[in-house]
C-alpha cells in the first residue's frame, strides 16, 4: 500500500510516518530527510539547497523528483509513505509517473488537518535527537531528564532545525498555501483523498490514519 501524508509544516507527519514504519513495515520517503542529509554530508547539491531550506522556500522540483527516484525501489516492504512529497503540480505528476513505472498505484492521500496557531507551537517546540532523528515537544513530548532517547537509548545532542523559526516558518506556510494545498484538489479529483483531524493527540491521529488504511 502506497500512501502520501499531505499537510502543512508541523502537522505530524513524521510522527505519523514514523508510527507506520514501526507498525505496519512500511518505507518512509521523506525528501526533507533526503535534503537535509545531503545538506549534512556537504555534497554539491546540499550546499546548494542549505540556504533555500533555511529560507523557508521550496527546492526546485527536478532536485526532489531525482531524490525520490534513486530511492524509490519497486515491490519493497509493506509499501511506501511519501512525507513531505509531493508538493508542487509537477511533482505529483511525475510521481504517478514513477509509481506506474514500477507497476504499482497510489493507494491513499491523507490531508492532515491542524490550524496555523498550533502548528507554530508545535514547530517552535520540536527537538530531535541527533543519533536516531526521533522527535520530541517540549510541551507534548519533551526530551527525557535523564538526556537519554527513549528510541535508541543513547544520550547524545538534542537538536533544533536551522528553519523552525518564525520567520522561516512564515515562509513556508505561504509556499504550502501557494504551492501544495493545490494537490488537495488534484487527488479529491481523482478520488484519493480522505482528510483527518490532525489537532487531537498523537494517538488519536493514529487511529484516523489506520482507519483509512484498513478500510
Ligand atoms: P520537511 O522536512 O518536509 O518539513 P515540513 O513539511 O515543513 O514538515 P515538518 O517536518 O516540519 O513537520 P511534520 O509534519 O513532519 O511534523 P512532525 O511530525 O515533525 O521539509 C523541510 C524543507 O525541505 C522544506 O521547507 C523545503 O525547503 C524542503 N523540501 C522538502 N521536501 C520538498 C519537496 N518535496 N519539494 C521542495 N522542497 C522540499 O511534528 C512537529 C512537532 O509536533 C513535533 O515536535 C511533534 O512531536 C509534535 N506533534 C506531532 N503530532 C502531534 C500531535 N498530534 N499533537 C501534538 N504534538 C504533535
Amino acid at each position: 500500500m502506497n500512501i502520501i501524508l499531505l499537510g502543512p509544516p508541523g502537522a505530524g507527519k513524521g510522527t505519523q510516518a514514523h508510527h507506520l514504519v514501526a507498525t505496519r513495515d512500511m518505507i518512509q520517503l521523506s525528501t526533507g530527510d533526503m535534503l537535509r542529509e545531503a545538506k549534512d554530508s556537504g555534497t554539491e547539491m546540499g550546499k546548494r539547497v542549505a540556504e533555500v531550506m533555511a529560507r523557508g522556500e521550496l527546492v526546485t522540483d527536478e532536485i526532489v523528483i531525482g531524490l525520490i527516484r534513486e530511492k524509490l525501489e519497486c515491490g519493497k516492504g509493506g509499501g511506501f509513505i511519501f512525507d513531505g512529497f509531493p508538493r508542487t503540480l509537477p511533482q505529483a505528476d511525475a510521481l504517478g509517473q514513477l509509481l506506474s513505472e514500477c507497476g504499482e498505484t497510489l493507494d491513499a492521500v491523507i490531508e492532515m488537518q491542524v490550524d496555523d496557531e498550533a502548528l507554530v507551537d508545535r514547530i517552535t517546540a520540536r527537538s530531535t535527537c541527533s543519533n536516531c532523528g526521533e522527535v520530541y515537544n517540549d510541551n507534548t513530548k519533551p526530551i527525557p531528564a535523564d538526556g537519554v532517547c527513549t528510541k535508541c537509548g543513547e544520550a547524545h545532542e538534542f537538536t533544533r532545525r536551522a528553519d523552525d523559526n518564525e520567520e522561516a516558518l512564515r515562509n513556508r506556510l505561504m509556499e504550502y498555501y501557494k504551492k501544495t494545498s493545490p494537490l488537495v484538489g488534484y487527488y479529491y479529483a481523482k478520488d484519493m483523498l480522505s482528510r483527518i483531524n490532525g489537532l487531537g493527540s498523537v494517538k488519536d491521529v493514529q487511529g484516523s490514519i489506520a482507519a483509512i488504511l484498513d478500510r
